[in-house]
């Protein structure tokens, strides 16, 4: 049977925690001091420590500090006193959770349930390692360049726990993989993964659509509303672009951050949000707070534990591997196998990337649609004259001087959509734009009636 150890000086407190963990099948101690603490210690080494940072005899901090080195129990923070900097420093040496007070059952169930059974996230862990050694990906995630697998030991690190999540990084580097690789090795991989942009939401319904609302509570609210914390329950809501959130909004999520409640709109009533939080920006955050577009105290809270994201700048040597990966999944989806020539690969290398692996992975498959046979060559790549070279071979069109450039952009669009077989995603990637705009093109063109409910998203459950 797993051990208990909870120390925390209010009795009441301690006691109704000490009763609820046993329900859960653990044995448990209770003590309220740093020095009961010690002694119980010896006495039973525990599976998982629950302990609130304001006690007595000292801090919480030094029994952390005392005991991580040492041993392989997991501690959970009871927060309600401590101080944000001491959470964050906490969190930092090694503390995987925290309980807010009054103590959530859900989520202290959570947490209990991941502490028996430890050994899954230790042999998940060993499986990504060879994965990474034997074919350089962790996940969904490739690169086997020293900064990523620093970022993968953070992923690890963090997906054990429960706590917010902060990734930050340039448009493309992949801050949404890492979000839901985060969310599928963790104990919420059963539950939602619900991705939100919050760029791309109205200022209007924002706030509506994060927590919902109630029938009524504002012209056009028919019926109740769930919000996406709602939606979400159990499972992980990654909020994108962070920094486009209204600021007044950014106050109510620092409460839901506090408190772990939130309410509808036109509610009085709070609910629980059992949500694991990532958040993610591209701008740098200290600068956002600068121009005033995110909360100086939010960023704080957000910032648990933060995730840097490199540029593929800043990793070339893991250029040929991305670019080969995608190349050998375009090849099997597409049905033919294509290469690089030697002269290809090194022109990959020499590219600077202003766009990522995003702007990587467009490249390789713009040049898959142009390769007239089954060798890449260098041509079919950007070089510092000509960003995205034309495809050879292909038809012309004639346009006559004057011609509204709307109507250029119309022929090319659609001439080179019938070029390519009709086939979309080729059809984009060779004109250089994404997926979604193209449709949103054809869609003014009306040329493809019946298209209107495709799913353009890179992610289905992305909002
Ligand atoms: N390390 C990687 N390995 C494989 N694919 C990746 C990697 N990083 C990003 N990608 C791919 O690149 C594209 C962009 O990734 P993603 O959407 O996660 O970037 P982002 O940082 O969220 O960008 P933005 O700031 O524009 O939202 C996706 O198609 C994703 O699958
Ligand atoms: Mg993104």
């Amino acid at each position: 049977m797993p051990h208990a150890l909870v120390v925390d000086d209010e009795a009441d407190s301690a006691e109704m925690l000490a009763t609820l963990i046993a329900l859960e099948g653990f044995t448990v101690a209770s003590v309220g001091s740093l020095r009961e603490a010690r002694k119980q210690m010896i006495l039973q080494q525990p599976d998982i420590m629950l302990l609130d940072l304001v006690l007595p005899d000292g801090s919480g901090m030094q029994l952390i500090e005392e005991t991580r080195a040492s041993c392989h129990m997991e501690i959970v923070l009871i927060t309600g006193h401590a101080s944000l900097e001491t959470s964050i420093q906490a969190f930092r040496l090694g503390v995987t959770d925290y309980l807010v007070k009054p103590i959530n059952m859900t989520q202290l169930q959570g947490i209990l349930s991941r502490v028996t059974k430890p050994s899954r996230l230790h042999a998940e862990a060993d499986d990504l390692q060879t994965q990474l050694d034997q074919e350089g990906h962790f996940g969904k995630l490739w690169g086997q360049s020293a900064c990523m697998r620093r970022i993968y030991q953070q992923i690890l690190r963090v997906s054990g726990t429960g706590v917010t999540v902060f990734i930050t990084g340039e448009s493309g580097t992949g801050k949404e993989v890492v979000a839901s690789t985060v969310h599928e090795l963790s104990r919420r991989r059963n539950r939602p993964f619900l991705a939100v942009n919050c760029g791309a939401i109205s200022p209007h319904l924002i706030e509506s659509e994060i927590f919902g609302h109630e029938k009524g509570s504002f012209t056009g609210a028919e019926r109740q509303h769930q919000g996406f914390f709602e939606r979400a329950n159990g499972g992980t809501l990654f909020l994108d672009e962070i920094t486009e959130m209204p600021l007044d909004l950014q106050v109510k999520l620092l409460r839901v951050l506090e408190t772990g409640t939130f309410m509808r709109v036109g509610s009085t009533q709070a609910q629980e949000a059992d949500v694991r939080l990532i958040a993610a920006t591209n701008r740098p955050p200290m600068q956002a707070v600068k121009e005033g577009k995110l909360r100086e105290d939010l960023l704080y809270r957000l910032n648990v534990f933060p995730i840097q994201l490199p540029t593929l700048r800043e990793r070339p040597e893991d250029v040929p591997l991305i670019a080969q990966h995608f190349l050998s999944e375009i090849s099997n989806r597409e049905g033919q196998l294509k290469r690089f020539s030697p002269a290809a690969c090194k022109q990959l290398q020499s590219h600077d990337w202003p766009g990522n692996v995003r702007e990587l992975r467009n490249i390789v498959y713009r040049a898959y649609v142009m390769a007239l046979d089954d060798t890449i060559v260098d041509a079919c790549l950007p070089t510092p004259d000509e960003p995205l070279p034309v495809m050879s071979g292909a038809p012309t069109l004639t346009v006559r001087v004057g011609t509204p450039l709307a109507e250029i952009e119309r022929m090319v669009t659609l001439a080179t959509l019938e070029h390519l077989g009709r086939h979309k995603e080729k059809t984009a990637a060779t004109l250089g734009v994404s997926l979604k705009t193209l449709y949103n093109r054809l869609k003014e063109y009306s040329t493809v009636p019946g298209d209107e409910n495709e799913s353009l998203e890179e992610n289905p459950s992305h909002y």
